[in-house]
C-alpha cells in the first residue's frame, strides 16, 4: 500500500539537513547532503533495494526483477537544492518512485525488469555553476573539465570529491549503457501554474525546455563617486543595468521565450565607488532550440554594442547549454494511460524548468510526471503540495510502473 503521508512526512525530514537555519539550502557534495543521501539510502534498503553512494554522489538503489540482472526501469530525481529552497523540488520524486517499489516489495512483487532508482548528488548546479552533475555522470557524458571548477570558497570539485569520501577517477563507473536502462521517468512537481489553473492533479510531460547560460564580465574604470565628472566614467554596474534591460527586451520578443539576470556582482561594492567591473549571468530557455539559438545571438550582439558605446571591455562565456529534451511518445502514452486508469483527466503540458531527464536522453527514453504545486511557485520557500496531490502522483507513477511494456519486449 502507498503511504503519501510516509511521502510527506520524509520531504519533511529531508528538509531538516540544511546549511540555511530556518531554511533549505543543501547543495552538492555538502555534509548536509552526506546526511541527506544517507537518509534515503537507508529507506531504499527498507523498499528491499539494494543501495549504495556511487561515485559522483548519487543515492542509487536497485530492486531486482524476476531475473537478477535484468534491464532496468530508471526512476528518479535529485536531492539538491538551490538557496533558500522549497522541500519538494527533487526529492518528491525521489521519495514517490522509493514509496512505490515498497509497495511492490511488500507484496513480493517482482516485475519483468528491474527498477532503479536514483537521488541525484547535483542538478541545480548551485555549488559549481554547472548542472546535471548526477545525472550526466549515470548518462556517461559527465565531463571531467568540470572536476576543476571551483565553489564560491574556491574548492575544487575534485577535492570535495574527496572530502566526501569518493574517488573522481570512478565516476565512469557510475555510467549505464544503452540497453541497460529501458526508459528513464521522473516524477516532479510542476513549478508552473497550468494544473492549478485547470483543477489537475497531474500532467503527463511532453519536452523540456532547451537552456543557455552565459557569463559576462564588463571592465570599466573604477573611481571616486564624487570627484569624475560622468561623462569622464566608464561605469561597468550602468552598462551592466543596460545589458539586462536588453535581455529582458529580447525575451519579451516571444511568448515562448524567458531570460534571465540572476546573480550580478559589482566591484569593488562601495557606496561611493565607481563600479569598475561586473559579472552577471544571463539563463534563457526555449520550446525550440533555433528561438533559442536566436535570442542568445541577439542578446550576446546587444551587449558587445552596449560595452562598446561605453568603451567597457566585456567577456562572454558559454557556461552550458542543452537542447530541448522530447519525451518518448511511446512512454508518453503509457502515462496517459496510467493517469486515466487513476480516474484523473490526461493533459499533457510542457517543463519550462531543467530536468535529470535532459542527461539521462543520452542513454535511453525519456518521460515525467508532474505534481501540481500551490502557485506554480518553486524555488522558493513558499513551495507546496497537498497530501491528496503527493498521492495522485505516487498513485500515477505506481501505475505507470506495474504496467510498464519496455519498447523492446513487448514488440
Ligand atoms: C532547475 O531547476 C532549473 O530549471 O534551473
Ligand atoms: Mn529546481
Ligand atoms: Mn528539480
Amino acid at each position: 500500500m502507498l503511504d503519501p503521508g510516509r511521502i510527506m512526512e520524509r520531504c519533511d525530514a529531508l528538509a531538516r539537513h540544511s546549511e540555511l537555519p530556518g531554511g533549505l539550502t543543501r547543495v552538492f557534495l555538502s555534509p548536509q547532503a552526506r546526511a541527506a543521501t544517507d537518509n534515503v539510502l537507508g529507506w531504499m534498503r527498507e523498499a528491499g533495494m539494494q543501495a549504495k553512494l556511487d561515485a559522483i554522489g548519487n543515492a542509487a538503489g536497485r530492486y531486482e526483477g524476476e531475473r537478477a540482472g535484468a534491464p532496468c526501469l530508471m526512476l528518479g530525481s535529485h536531492l539538491d537544492t538551490v538557496r533558500d529552497a522549497g522541500r519538494y523540488d527533487g526529492m518528491l520524486g525521489v521519495i514517490s518512485a522509493i514509496e512505490c517499489v515498497h509497495a511492490l516489495s511488500a507484496r513480493k512483487k517482482r516485475l519483468p525488469f528491474a527498477i532503479e532508482i536514483i537521488g541525484f548528488g547535483d542538478e541545480e548546479g548551485v555549488r559549481f555553476g554547472t548542472t546535471l552533475l548526477g545525472s550526466r555522470a549515470v548518462a556517461g557524458i559527465f565531463d571531467s573539465k568540470a572536476l576543476h571548477a571551483l565553489d564560491s570558497s574556491g574548492q575544487s570539485m575534485s577535492t570535495a570529491l574527496n572530502e566526501f569520501g569518493l574517488d573522481p577517477n570512478r565516476i565512469p563507473e557510475v555510467s549505464r549503457k544503452k540497453g541497460q536502462v529501458l526508459a528513464y521517468a521522473e516524477l516532479h512537481i510542476e513549478q508552473g501554474p497550468v494544473l492549478e489553473a485547470e483543477g489537475l492533479p497531474v500532467g503527463v510531460v511532453t519536452a523540456i525546455n532547451g537552456f543557455s547560460r552565459l557569463r559576462v564580465t564588463l571592465r570599466g574604470a573604477a573611481g571616486h563617486a564624487g570627484t569624475v565628472p560622468m561623462k569622464l566614467r566608464r561605469d561597468a554596474l550602468a552598462g551592466a543595468a543596460e545589458c539586462v534591460l536588453a535581455t529582458e527586451k529580447v525575451a519579451k520578443g516571444h511568448a515562448e521565450l524567458v531570460g534571465t539576470v540572476g546573480r550580478i556582482e559589482a566591484k569593488p561594492g562601495a557606496i561611493n565607488v565607481i563600479p569598475g567591473e561586473v559579472m552577471f549571468t544571463v539563463d534563457v530557455r526555449a520550446p525550440q532550440d533555433p528561438l533559442r539559438n536566436d535570442a542568445v545571438a541577439a542578446i550576446r550582439s546587444h551587449i558587445d554594442k552596449i560595452a562598446k558605446d561605453r568603451k567597457l571591455d566585456c567577456e562572454i562565456e558559454n557556461l552550458q547549454e542543452f537542447g530541448v529534451s522530447a519525451c518518448a511518445p511511446w512512454l508518453m502514452d503509457q502515462m496517459d494511460k496510467a493517469v486515466a486508469r487513476q480516474g484523473f483527466p490526461v493533459r499533457r503540458l510542457p517543463s519550462g524548468a531543467g530536468h535529470d531527464g535532459m542527461a539521462l536522453g543520452a542513454i535511453t527514453d525519456i518521460c515525467m510526471l508532474f505534481v501540481r504545486c500551490k502557485g506554480g511557485i518553486s524555488h522558493s520557500p513558499l513551495e507546496s503540495i497537498t497530501q491528496a496531490d503527493a498521492a495522485a502522483g505516487a498513485r500515477v507513477l505506481s501505475d505507470f510502473i506495474e504496467h510498464f511494456e519496455p519498447r523492446g519486449l513487448s514488440a
